[in-house]
C-alpha cells in the first residue's frame, strides 16, 4: 500500500496566478516572505508579491538571508524571527532553495520541542504541521517542483551533509502552490539549463525505479514530454511565457511524481558532488544524467525497456543519445571534470565519494542495486567523460 498526494491543496496556474495570494484565509493575515538572496526583491519581483498580499490587508515581513542551498544556520535564523512576529502563512518565494528554506523553518516554528536537523531526520514523524502557520510557495524557477514535494533540503556545511526533512504520508508538501511564468522569465540562461536538467532528472528516475506506480508513470511521462520541447525554448527565448509556463509545469509535475515514488543513482551521484565540492544540484544532475541512464540500461532490461518508452514519447529511440544531444545543445560541460579540475584531489577522495554516494537518500531506489565497485567506475565515467 502507498499513500498518494497528488500535489499542494490548491495550486493556481498562469499569468496572473499571484493574484491568489489575496484570498489565503488567515485570521491573523500575517505572511513571513523567505527568498534566496535579494535578486527577487531587485528586480521588483517581490513588490508584485507584497502588493497582493497588501490588497487584501496582510502585513508582511521578508527574509533575505538564504544562501543557495539553505544552511541549518538560516533556517534557525529565520524561525527565531517567524517566532517573534507570528504568521499565519509562511511563503517560500523563488527557487528549490528559498521554498526548501520555508518549509524547514515552518517545521521548527511549529515545533520547538526539536532544536536539530537530526531530530526531525525519518523514521521520526513530525509532531505538529499547520497548527500555527501554513506554507505557500511561489517558484521563480523551474526546477525542483518543491512547491509540491512533501521534502526540504538543508546541508550542513560542517558535516559536508544534506539533511532531506520529510515526511512520508505528505504533510510536508505545502498548502498552496502559486505557478506564475512571469516570474521565471528573469532567470538567466544558466540557471534555465541547471534548474531544467534537474527537472527532466526527476522524470526520468520517477519513471525507472522500481517505486513507480501508475499515478507517478502518469505525472514523469508528462512532466518528462512538456519539460523536453520546453526547455530548449526557455534557454533561447526566456520572454516566452507560453514555455516557461510549461516548464514549470514540468518541474511541478516531475516534483509530484518523485514524492510518490523516488529517485536513483544519478541523484545519488549529483548529491555527492554537490556536498563534496559544491556543484550545483542541477547542474551536477545535468552532468551525471546520460551516464546513469547506460549503466542502468546496461544492467537492467526493464530499466532499458522504460528508457526506451521516454524517447519514444519525443519520437525517438534511445535515451541516452537524446539526453547527450540536448545537453550538448544547452551547453552542459560532458564531464566533472571540467567544474571539478584537480584530478589528484579528485582520486584522492574516491573512497569518501564512494561511501557518500551508497550512503546517500536517492541512491537505494535505483533500477540497479550499487556496488561499491559499480559505485566507484560511475564515479570516474561521471569524472573523465567515459
Ligand atoms: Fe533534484
Amino acid at each position: 500500500m502507498r499513500q498518494i498526494k497528488l500535489g499542494a491543496e490548491k495550486m493556481f496556474f498562469g499569468e496572473g496566478a499571484i493574484a491568489a495570494l489575496a484570498d489565503l484565509p488567515a485570521r491573523r493575515k500575517r505572511a513571513y516572505i523567505v527568498m534566496s538572496g535579494p535578486i527577487q526583491k531587485d528586480l521588483g519581483q517581490l513588490g508584485m508579491v507584497t502588493e497582493a498580499l497588501e490588497s487584501a490587508g496582510f502585513t508582511w515581513r521578508a527574509n533575505t538571508d538564504v544562501e543557495p542551498e539553505p544552511c541549518w544556520e538560516s533556517v534557525a535564523k529565520g524561525v527565531e524571527e517567524i517566532r517573534a512576529f507570528e504568521p499565519d502563512w509562511i511563503i517560500g518565494f523563488g527557487g528549490g532553495s528559498a521554498m526548501d528554506a520555508a518549509k524547514a523553518m515552518w517545521v521548527f516554528y511549529e515545533n520547538p520541542q526539536y532544536s536539530s536537523l537530526e531530530e526531525v531526520m525519518p523514521p521520526t514523524v513530525i509532531e505538529h504541521l499547520k497548527v500555527k502557520a501554513r506554507v505557500c510557495c511561489i517558484p521563480t524557477s523551474a526546477g525542483t517542483g518543491s512547491e509540491c514535494t512533501r521534502a526540504a533540503l538543508i546541508k550542513d556545511p560542517v558535516q559536508k551533509r544534506k539533511y532531506s526533512i520529510r515526511d512520508y504520508s505528505g504533510r510536508l508538501v505545502p498548502d498552496v502552490a502559486i505557478i506564475d511564468p512571469v516570474f521565471s522569465t528573469t532567470m538567466p540562461r544558466s540557471g534555465t539549463v541547471a534548474c531544467g536538467m534537474d527537472a527532466l532528472t526527476h522524470a526520468i528516475e520517477s519513471y525507472v525505479t522500481p517505486l513507480a506506480n501508475p499515478f507517478s508513470d502518469a505525472l514523469a511521462i508528462g512532466a518528462w514530454i512538456y519539460g523536453y520541447k520546453s526547455l530548449p525554448i526557455c534557454a533561447d527565448d526566456p520572454d516566452n511565457l507560453g514555455a516557461r509556463g510549461d516548464m514549470l509545469a514540468a518541474s511541478c509535475l516531475a516534483g509530484i511524481a518523485f514524492s510518490n515514488c523516488a529517485l536513483g543513482i544519478c541523484h545519488g551521484i549529483a548529491h555527492t558532488f554537490g556536498a563534496t565540492y559544491g556543484i550545483g544540484h542541477g547542474l551536477a544532475n545535468a552532468v551525471v544524467l546520460p551516464y546513469s541512464i547506460a549503466f542502468n540500461a546496461g544492467n537492467d532490461t526493464r530499466a532499458a525497456a522504460r528508457y526506451e518508452e521516454l524517447a519514444g514519447f519525443v519520437g525517438k529511440s534511445d535515451l541516452h543519445r537524446v539526453i547527450v544531444d540536448l545537453r550538448k545543445e544547452l551547453g552542459v560541460p560532458h564531464a566533472m571534470q571540467q567544474l571539478v579540475p584537480d584530478t589528484a584531489e579528485f582520486e584522492a577522495s574516491l573512497d569518501e565519494l564512494v561511501e557518500k554516494v551508497l550512503a546517500d537518500v536517492a541512491t537505494p531506489a535505483n533500477p540497479v542495486e550499487v556496488t561499491a565497485e559499480q559505485a566507484r567506475d560511475l564515479l570516474h565515467r561521471v569524472y573523465c567523460g567515459a
